[in-house]
């Protein structure tokens, strides 16, 4: 989704704010631009498209200034095309903004009441123009604070102006920014991951923040405009090395790399030697809590609905799941002795963020599922659970989706333990069966070649289903959630049971469905589910576990077979051959599989 920088050096800053605005292409954009400050001008070069579009461009190479903003763009209003690409300026004033402004309209009829002319469909064009505005009766500071006041919605913003060559304006409310700081220069940025080839020191802006970026210091002010100060973090490494290496895109390499990613998890949290589960400084006694709510979007959203069995299945505990933007707006019952969990890779998701920010504000307990430890759902959490799988590049969720389920299985184990709903031994046994998972993931990673061929049948179809049931309903929605956001494909995931319910009249005649059905003890409920299918014409693949007994049934299309282990593991091994299948899919189809069309990695606006 959209991302900002703001540089202010005292060396050219072009070529620089190109090179971090690439860092910031992972969360999906579709168009990029960037403004400098130079000879009493703001100069500013806008594209379509991807940022080495924008590299392309001679004049963004040949730019000069020392102080300058640019920005990554998801469109919210109006087309993507470089008119609507950041920066907006006014004559005086150059605006980046992530966020959506939900009064843009009244605001406008406002600004063009009073002669100002808009360019593009945006919203954020407003935001300049206000400022422009205001400036005519108030200083930076009050002109600042005063259009801030008036913008209803969410932004974080980037500023710069004409007349005052020597600092960028930060402001947050909703989205989140980043300070950075560095030698003879600082920073701004949508997020750390951003600035860290160039610092690892940082100040994150709170909601209604705003600061004031010069060369060689930032004031930071409140809401109200009082000067406040703030932390500055130094953060673990300046920068991750992340690369594609030999794979042609990143998500083929995330996949690849689950036994090591799902290794690193085990490690951190799991205590061979004392056969037991490190959660340290977990601030809540076991009686505090008897009930969890687990809360995400997307596939972090899946991974609450796979948590759900385990918790149930392991512990006594009522466990309830949401989708964030539902739990947002709904009259919730919040209750002290609950557990609200939120689950996010990024963990910027504004709708999760929002639901943590409304949990927070009713005092009750916060946990943070996440992979990115600085971001603001981590921060603003109680109690944080990273998942360790290292950067994940690819939009589609494949690494950490894995990553996340098994903290959320960690952690049901930890609790049956505490609350005594697990016997030890059982405990000590299924802790040495996680300990075999990375092996196992990484025989099952071997189905490559089937899945090739398989995923020419998808790619012919006008739909498929993905059906499960038990441990592999949340598997089911996750393959198909796969396959529709890198292939395009209409894909369903559906409780096997429930088709006679209304979605098997979609089944005709060779329409792929793949069923998946593990030897655990939902498999002959789920066998005849697949003979109903099949009975109407589907071309079932089924996914199953590897076994001495055949699978008995008739017709079935294809079959592959993941490698053999508890029931509580076999859906990590189930996802391998769904997460290729939309991988293969795409490829075939010659997509973009690591960015795909509308998609963004981080989901910063509602
Ligand atoms: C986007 C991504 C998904 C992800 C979802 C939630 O839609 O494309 O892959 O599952 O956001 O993201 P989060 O960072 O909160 O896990």
């Amino acid at each position: 989704m959209c991302g900002i920088i703001g540089i202010n050096s005292n060396k050219p800053v072009a070529t620089t704010i190109i090179n971090s605005l690439k860092k910031l292409e992972y969360r999906g954009y579709d168009s990029a631009g960037i403004a400098t400050l130079y000879n009493g001008l703001i100069n500013e070069v806008k594209s379509e498209g991807r940022v080495e579009n924008l590299e392309k461009n001679s004049i963004a190479q040949n730019m000069e200034g020392t102080i300058g903003i640019g920005h990554v763009r998801w469109a919210t209003h109006g087309l993507p095309n470089s008119i609507n690409a950041h920066p907006h300026s006014s004559q005086n004033v150059s605006v980046v903004h992530n966020g959506i402004i939900e009064n843009s309209t009244i605001l406008k009829k406002f600004l063009i009441g009073k002669g100002h002319v808009f360019k593009s469909q945006t919203d954020t064009e407003v935001i300049a123009h206000l400022i422009t505005e205001n400036l005519k009766t108030e200083n930076i500071i009050n002109s600042i604070k005063k259009t801030l006041k008036s913008l209803h919605g969410s932004f974080a913003l980037g500023i710069v102006f004409k007349d005052h060559p020597d600092f960028i304006v930060g402001a947050r409310r909703g989205s989140p920014l980043a300070v950075g700081y560095g030698p003879n220069e600082n920073y701004l940025g949508s997020d750390s991951y951003a600035l860290k080839s160039m610092t690892n020191k940082i100040t994150y802006l709170n909601d209604g923040e705003f600061c004031v970026i010069k060369r060689n210091n930032v004031d930071f002010f409140s809401e109200e405009g009082t000067r406040i100060n703030k932390k500055v973090l130094v953060l673990s490494s300046t920068e991750e090395k992340y690369d594609k290496g030999d794979y042609k895109h990143f998500m083929a390499k995330e996949i690849e790399e689950q036994p090591i990613t799902i290794s690193n998890g085990i490690n951190e949290y799991i205590d061979m030697s004392n056969r037991d589960i490190n959660i340290y400084n977990f601030p809540w006694k076991k009686k505090e809590i008897s009930s969890i709510t687990l809360i995400g979007c997307g596939t972090a959203y899946h991974s609450c609905l796979m948590a759900k069995y385990w918790f149930e299945k392991l512990t006594n505990l009522d466990v309830n799941i949401d989708i964030a933007s539902e739990f947002r707006y709904r009259k919730n019952r919040f209750k002290q002795d609950n557990l609200y969990i939120f689950v996010s890779q990024s963990g910027e998701t504004a709708d999760t963020y929002a639901a943590l920010d409304l949990c927070k504000n009713n005092n009750v307990k916060t946990c943070a599922v996440v992979n990115v430890v600085e971001s603001s759902i981590a921060r603003d959490s109680n109690f944080v659970l990273p998942i360790h799988c290292g950067v994940e590049i690819g939009v589609a969720s494949t690494k950490a989706f894995l990553g996340q389920i098994l903290i959320l299985y960690i952690l049901a184990l930890k609790f049956a333990l505490w609350r005594k709903e697990i016997e030890k031994k059982d405990f000590d046994k299924k802790l040495s069966e996680l300990k075999t998972l990375p092996k196992l993931l990484e025989k099952t990673l071997l189905v490559d070649n089937k899945i090739q061929t398989i995923a020419d049948t998808f790619n012919e179809a006008k739909g498929s289903m993905f059906l499960g049931r038990g441990f592999s309903y949340p598997i089911a929605l996750e393959g198909a959630l796969k396959l529709k956001e890198l292939s395009y494909i209409h894909a369903e995931g559906y409780p096997a049971g429930e088709m006679k319910h209304g979605p098997l009249a979609l089944i005709e005649e060779g329409m792929p469905v793949v069923v998946l059905a593990p030897r655990d003890s939902y498999y002959k409920k789920t066998i005849s589910n697949m003979q109903e299918v099949i009975a109407r014409g589907a071309k079932v693949l089924l996914i199953t576990n590897k076994s001495k007994d055949e699978v008995i049934s008739e017709n079935i299309w294809k079959k592959i077979e993941v490698e053999s282990t508890n029931e509580d593991l076999l859906p990590f091994l189930l996802t391998i051959p769904l997460q290729k299948l939309a991988y293969y899919s795409a490829l075939k189809k010659g997509y973009d599989i690591d960015k795909p069309r509308n998609l963004a990695k981080s989901v910063t606006v509602e």
